[in-house]
């Protein structure tokens, strides 16, 4: 697969359950070495999306390729990683036995496995309990496996959905680490989540989803830079050097409010490039300044403006 074409490329991707709707409009195309992040409340279509996408669940209209060929084919299951929301997997199993059982679903050789199988375990914090069966395990030694079995065929599209749902801090940080390993790799990730802070922290392209339709789609460096705001101390700003800078092309006066001892304004800029010009108007038109602070735009402060005040979280 060359390193331009398509993994991911869904069209009008649609599934209603009688009259309702569960998933409107999904169009999407993604490439390797991408982390995508698809980010809703419960409820907004998510896991829906991702089971068309696997050929889990037949949409009512529109239509998917992954890597190219139709969706829900064996050979395209054996070169993707799959870790479902809900799962249950034959808890009799240990958890070596069941990673190697992936494999072999995926057509991988038994001695590819038998160096594999331990390296994975050991990845994922379970080194030490890979000949246990799983069903003494917890939640979040469950969602471990899980994680191992996803990536045993080093899939180049790599679907998880909440897959930091019962682990702990520490495991959050592994699922995060995995995930950018795996793109590195140069695989697609598709991460449902509902968690800002997971997706902030892991994705390179993010789009919410809400009542089922996508109602935005970001590249992550992209929005930050796009959003760049700063906040400014300065004294003696007048109300004339107020409206000069609102002059400034593509300049907005978020916050304007006057403190003990100066002024403190919150701008976006449209980028860093002008905020000499910001200075050299407030210091034209007499105003003392403290202190420039490029403040960070927070996915959560794009995703309540996407979702309106209440998104239902
Ligand atoms: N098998 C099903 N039968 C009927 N309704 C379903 C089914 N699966 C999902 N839904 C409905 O579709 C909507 C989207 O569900 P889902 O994709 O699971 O959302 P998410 O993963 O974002 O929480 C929900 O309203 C859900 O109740
Ligand atoms: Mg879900």
């Amino acid at each position: 697969m060359g390193m331009t074409a398509l993994t991911i490329d869904a069209e009008g991707l649609k599934k209603s359950y009688g009259t309702r709707t569960a998933v409107r409009d999904l169009t999407l195309q993604l490439r390797c070495g991408v982390a995508f992040g698809f980010l809703g409340p419960n409820g907004a279509g998510k896991s829906t999306s991702i089971k068309m996408l696997l050929g889990l669940v037949k949409p009512t209209g529109g239509r998917a390729l992954l890597l190219g060929k139709p969706v829900g084919t064996r050979e395209v299951r054996a070169r993707i990683g799959f870790l479902p929301e809900h799962f249950r997997f034959y808890d009799w199993l240990s958890a070596s036995e069941l990673v190697l059982f992936h494999g072999r679903l995926c057509g991988l050789a038994d001695d590819v496995l038998r160096r594999k199988v331990p390296y994975l375990l050991e990845r994922v914090g379970l080194g030490s309990q890979d000949s246990k069966p799983i069903r003494s395990f917890s939640n979040g030694m469950m969602q471990r496996v899980g994680l191992a079995q996803a990536i045993v065929n080093d899939p180049e599209i790599l679907f998880l959905d909440e897959p930091t749902s019962g682990l702990d801090p520490a495991g959050r940080k592994l699922v995060r680490e995995v995930i950018r390993e795996q793109r590195d790799r140069g695989a697609t990730v598709f991460l449902n989540s509902h968690l800002l802070g997971e997706v902030e922290q892991s994705c390179d392209r993010v789009a919410f989803i809400r009542h089922g339709e996508i109602v935005g789609m970001y590249e992550m460096g992209a929005w930050q830079s796009a959003q760049t705001e700063v906040e400014i101390k300065a004294a003696r700003v007048d109300s004339a050097s107020l409206s000069r800078l609102a002059g400034i092309e593509g300049l907005v006066v978020v916050a304007a409010d006057v403190q003990l001892g100066g002024h403190r304004l919150r701008l976006r800029v449209p980028s860093a490039d002008c905020l000499p010009e910001v200075v050299r108007c407030l210091v034209e038109n007499g105003a003392e300044v403290f202190s420039v602070v490029p403040q960070h735009v927070s996915l959560e402060d794009l995703f309540l403006h996407m979702m309106g005040p209440d998104p239902g979280l």
